[in-house]
């Protein structure tokens, strides 16, 4: 059976910005893939592409076995899409909306209401569907927008950033949404720079930076290649840095631990590997004990798809999106510099 999506070295640039510079990735029927990455990683211009909102410069996309380039009818008769960002119609209430929706599908008269119910009913719309949407809160408008994207029941849903700005409680309704739209046979292709909603919904993840895809995998499988867990580890609210570099060669000293790094902004805490050891933490206690250094916090976690990022990039998906933020108010900056001479 053809891959239900596949994006074969896939190019999109616009003027001299290289929004995607070479993505490629298969998506197998019934999966749900998430497409991990900062701000301004080319995770919308990817999606854009393989709705044929987008033309791409170079590379081949298909859904089903079908050309996106030749054939974009054929490919979004076969696709559902929700936009980071939807302009609502708001003197329409959101039922008005549905049955626009409807209409321009082109679906078959008589399936209309029932399949309006049905998303109604799957997104838990009834209380404010026959409400205009200009008074709709944040959470009931994306909700809505799912229930667009699913009207004409695609085989492959793809929703860019679907839980951005959702309180906790609708970012979990749209999480079971999905999970139950897999089960039931959709294939979901989903982006987000949140790590725990990828971790928690994606069957596959490909974690984009740059325009480049620089791992993919199951998230287990990924956050196994980064090794063993990961200690968090402060001597002191504030250690002094002689007590610091006593702790390191402490630690250095056990074969179980690894990749020391000492975090200044956190008041020169120390963040380790550990592999191979049951107990790490109380030894490594007792190490820092033997050489009068007291313990004033400790802990243990997984490896996290941000460790998959951090080890692929030198940087943390925190930082990306802060030096993403930075660069977007300098470029800001430059142009009101411009506009004021
Ligand atoms: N229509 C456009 N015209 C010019 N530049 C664009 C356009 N669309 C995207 N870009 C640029 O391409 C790069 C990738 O943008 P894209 O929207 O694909 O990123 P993203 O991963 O979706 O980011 P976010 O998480 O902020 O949604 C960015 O540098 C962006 O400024
Ligand atoms: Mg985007």
């Amino acid at each position: 059976m053809a891959p239900a999506v596949s994006i074969e070295n896939l190019k999109k640039s616009y003027g001299d910005i290289e929004a995607v510079k070479d993505v490629s990735f298969a998506i197998e029927p019934g999966e749900i893939f998430g497409l991990l990455g900062p701000n301004g990683a080319g995770k919308t211009t990817t999606i854009r592409c393989l709705c044929t909102l987008a033309s791409p410069d170079a590379g081949k996309v298909t859904v089903s076995g079908i050309d996106a380039i030749a054939n974009p009818r054929a490919v979004r008769n076969r696709l559902g899409y929700v936009a980071q960002e939807v302009a609502l119609d708001k003197v329409l209430t959101g039922r008005e909306m549905l049955e626009l929706q409807a209409a321009l599908y082109h679906l078959p008269r008589k399936t209309i209401p029932e399949r309006i119910e049905r998303a109604i009913a799957l997104l838990g719309l009834e209380e404010f569907i026959d409400r205009k949407t200009g008074a709709y809160s944040g959470g009931m408008r994306r909700r809505l927008d799912l229930a667009s994207g699913l009207l004409h029941q695609p085989d492959v849903l793809v929703l860019d950033e679907p839980t951005v700005g959702l309180d906790i409680e609708s970012r979990i309704v749209v999480w079971d949404f999905l999970q139950q739209l897999r089960d039931d046979g959709t294939t979901i292709v989903l982006t987000s720079h949140y790590l725990e909603e990828i971790d928690a919904l994606a069957d596959r993840v490909a974690i984009i930076d740059r325009g480049e895809i620089i791992a993919e995998g199951t998230p287990d499988a990924l956050k196994q290649t980064v090794g063993g867990d990961r200690v968090t580890l402060r001597i002191r609210e504030f250690t002094p840095d002689a007590e610091v570099a006593t702790a390191r060669e402490v630690l250095g000293g056990l074969d179980f631990v690894s990749d020391i790094v000492v975090n200044a902004a956190q008041g020169n805490s120390l963040n380790l590997v550990v592999s191979g050891h049951d107990n790490a933490l109380l030894s490594i206690q007792e190490a820092l004990r033997d050489r009068d250094l007291p313990t004033f916090s400790i802990a243990q976690a997984r490896p996290s798809l941000d460790d998959v990022y951090l080890a692929a990039t030198g940087k943390t998906l925190m930082d990306a999106e802060l030096a993403a933020a930075g660069t977007r108010n300098l470029k800001k900056e430059n142009k009101q510099a411009m506009a004021g001479k």
